[in-house]
């Protein structure tokens, strides 16, 4: 089953991309950037290392701050883009939405951050040529609206200038900070001018924001953790997924085990849902291990799996074209498996 997985072409739509470098990642990063026998790279490996201890979400966020240290310049965010791209093209993702939250420090301005990322994609699939690569710029809840004005702005900007890439806005960040009401205005604005709107929603039990969001709407609820039974049956009359993450969740401490992940309540309901990983690098995983680990859990035959690869196919935001042709791939890989 491991071997079938890994070699299934996969589509991850929940990925970010600060979390999504693994230590090897980690390691080539510092090592670029300061040297292997710098006292600066043993450092910051051996932070790296005490972090895996932690699980609660605040310890999470504490992880995601280290790594932005390592691409708080031109050349980290380059290359860690590019490594990025690299970790799913070596899982054979075939189609991966990365999220990123634009950021402004003393090496780049929010707008350069994006144009550094975009550049850096168009570069890694000059050498994965296999992996199909889209953007949706984040929104941090716990930054100001301001901010979140601003990022709205050039994503619609540089939507219109890379239309085949930028497609959308997530609304991500600690969800116990910030009020979702007052993203309503911008992310309004944002569904308006034609961009798709993905949203963390019932990470944390909220019923009051969640019951807001539900009635807000969505492309896709991120996570999703918290949701009623009615909560899922009105996404499910809606076609809306549910972004399943389980290592994410039972390491942030959300989901208190596997057996108890709500992937299981949205098999029995038959409510649409996708299995993704979140944050491979910070939660060490991989979409192929995601899969076997719902395997392990809840019993996902191969078939299931297929379907739950298509599944996504369906919810991700590329054109018709590029969801026909993932769907071939995973066809051809499922003939060449009959011969
Ligand atoms: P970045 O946006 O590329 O810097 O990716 C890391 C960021 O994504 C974190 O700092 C959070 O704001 C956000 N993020 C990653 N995982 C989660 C999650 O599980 N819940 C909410 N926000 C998250
Ligand atoms: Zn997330």
């Amino acid at each position: 089953m491991l071997q079938f997985l890994k070699e299934l072409p996969k589509v991850e739509l929940h990925a970010h991309l600060n979390g999504s470098l693994g230590m090897d990642s980690l390691c080539e990063l510092a090592e670029r950037l300061y040297g292997s026998a710098s006292e600066e790279f043993s450092q910051l490996c051996a932070r790296f290392t005490r972090f895996d201890k932690d699980s609660d979400l605040d310890a999470c966020f504490e992880k995601f701050a280290f790594v932005h240290e390592l691409t708080s310049t031109e050349e980290g965010l380059r290359y860690a883009t590019e490594l990025v791209v690299r970790e799913f093209a070596r899982d054979n993702v075939q189609y991966v939405e990365l999220r990123t939250t634009p950021k402004a420090n003393k090496s780049y301005t929010r707008r350069e951050y994006l144009q550094h990322v975009i550049d850096a994609i168009g570069e890694a699939r000059k050498t994965y040529p296999d992996i199909l690569v889209k953007l949706l710029p984040s929104i941090n809840r716990a930054e100001p609206v301001a901010v979140a004005e601003e990022t709205v702005s050039l994503a619609l900007e540089f939507a219109q200038s890379h239309p085949d890439l930028i497609l959308g806005i997530d609304l991500s960040g600690n969800p116990g900070k910030g009020t979702f009401s007052d993203f309503v205005p911008i992310l309004s604005l944002a569904r308006e001018k034609g961009l798709k709107l993905v949203l963390h929603c019932a990470e944390i039990e909220n019923p009051a924001e969640i019951k807001e969001m539900l009635n807000f709407g969505m492309s896709r609820c991120g996570h999703g953790t918290f949701l009623t039974p009615e909560d899922i049956e009105l996404l499910k009359s809606r076609n809306i997924p549910i972004e399943c993450c389980l290592t994410s969740n039972v390491k942030s401490g959300t989901v208190h085990s596997l057996e108890e992940h709500h992937l299981k309540r949205l098999m029995e309901a038959d409510a649409p849902k996708v299995i993704c990983t979140d944050d491979s690098g910070v939660f060490d995983t991989t979409l192929t291990q995601e899969f076997l680990l719902a395997k392990q859990t809840f019993g996902l035959t191969r078939d299931q799996c297929v379907s739950l690869t298509l599944e996504a196919v369906q919810h991700s935001f590329a054109t018709v074209e590029e969801r026909q042709s993932m769907a071939t791939k995973v066809k051809n890989y499922m003939d060449s498996l009959q011969k």
